[in-house]
């Protein structure tokens, strides 16, 4: 069989093999699921929330107890898109467990009978159903969440990018979801999201309806030694070698922030052959491979923003981690208009993610788009 690039750079969740260390992360997530406790996961974007989700879904503890479910709102804008979601996801676990798991699913989800289909080759079901097709997506989502309470095994529901549902224009969705969520007996809930503010506002503002409801984990990088010994393990296991400064190197200026490293350590492993050995110079080329591949669409991206958000990601990027961009320094530094047009850009660049913040310092997000800014507007970029 031929060899994979052991650096997964989809979302997709391969096996344990391909997964680094999170062995605190997936524990204290997997008790949760065993003692009946909701989760609230929260990370920057890229760092690992969805794949620890599946990894935990993977363990045997859970797949062998539980029948787990994966949502990903992203994409979605209204309620009933997300019910839609809900419903395709669990037609899809079905497949392959008989018509009666099928008819228990018809027999409580009545509002989405019509928009299932039988594939008459395989004879497995799918939902065929425009979002237009949902009359009454509040009744769907009570018929959805009774569904889950009845199945039969109990159940776990992560619901990825949590925070999407706040902006539906249906009204206060959340509050409903959480008068849903506080019935269940048998089934638990873990929230993901990346939007820190909105999902600390949700999570742990006294107002909210989900208000001390969960326990909180915080996704931080990977452990720095741990992530080395996965690399260089892969990397021996086919023959080839990476030395530790230029793992080092690499995730220090990336700080650990997964995605990243992991297309670098891809792109790196793709052009060795065997008995070669990945350092700084091999880095060094393979960032700037990346950056010519993706040179058109940082280019597209900076044209849709205005002059005054260019202007401001350029000057984050130059510092790579900037403070207080709205002070007169800053602002002086790289002769920006004024405070507030800084931090009307900021607000719009924040609300886009094109600049994520952590304590008082913000980045671009996007950290190879940081990356080309500084090669292209400032002083180059080299690790
Ligand atoms: N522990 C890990 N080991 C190896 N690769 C990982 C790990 N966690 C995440 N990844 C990879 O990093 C990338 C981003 O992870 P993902 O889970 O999609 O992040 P998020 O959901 O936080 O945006 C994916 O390509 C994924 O395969
Ligand atoms: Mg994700």
């Amino acid at each position: 069989m031929r060899q994979i690039n052991p650096f997964i750079i989809s979302s997709e969740y391969i096996s344990q093999e391909y997964f680094c260390d999170r062995t605190f992360e997936t524990k204290v997530l997997v008790d949760n699921i065993l003692n009946g406790r909701n989760s609230v996961l929260i990370s920057i974007r890229r760092m690992g929330k969805s794949g620890l989700i599946n990894h935990c879904f993977n363990q045997k503890v859970i797949s062998d107890n539980f029948n787990t479910f994966f949502i990903d709102l992203y994409s979605t804008s209204s309620l009933s898109e997300m019910v839609t979601l809900m419903g395709r996801e669990i037609v899809d676990s079905l497949k392959g467990k008989g018509e009666k798991m099928l008819d228990k699913f018809v027999s409580t989800v009545k509002s989405l009978v019509t928009g299932i289909t039988i594939d008459p080759v395989t004879g497995q079901p799918a939902l065929n159903i425009s979002i237009g097709n949902i009359q009454q997506p509040e009744q769907t989502l009570q018929e959805i969440f009774e569904y889950l309470e009845t199945s039969g095994k109990p159940c776990v529901v992560a619901i990825d990018e949590f925070q999407q549902a706040s902006e539906y224009p249906e009204g206060n969705i959340i509050a409903l979801l959480r008068t849903y969520v506080q019935k269940c007996k048998q089934t638990q809930f873990i929230f993901a999201g990346s939007k820190r503010r909105m999902m600390d506002k949700l999570f742990n503002n006294p107002s909210e309806p989900f208000y001390m409801s969960c326990a909180n984990l915080f996704l931080e990088a990977i452990d720095r030694d741990e992530y080395f010994k996965f690399a260089a393990a892969h990397f021996n296991k086919a023959g080839k070698s990476i030395s530790a400064e230029c793992f080092y190197r690499m995730y220090d200026a990336l700080e650990g922030h997964t995605w990243f490293i992991q297309r670098l350590l891809n792109e790196m492993y793709a052009t060795m052959g065997e008995g070669d050995t990945a350092d700084i110079n091999l880095l060094n080329a393979a960032m700037q491979h990346i950056l010519k591949l993706d040179k058109r669409s940082y280019e597209e991206t900076l044209q849709r923003l205005t002059s005054p958000q260019k202007q401001l990601l350029i000057a984050i990027a130059k510092e790579i981690k900037a403070k207080e961009i709205t002070s007169s320094g800053f602002v002086h530094r790289h002769g920006l208009k004024s405070a507030s047009s800084v931090q009307n850009a900021a607000n719009t660049l924040y609300e886009n993610e094109m600049i994520t913040r952590e304590g008082d310092e913000y980045f671009v997000t996007n950290r190879f788009l940081g990356f080309w800014l500084k090669e292209r507007y400032d002083i180059g970029f080299k690790f």
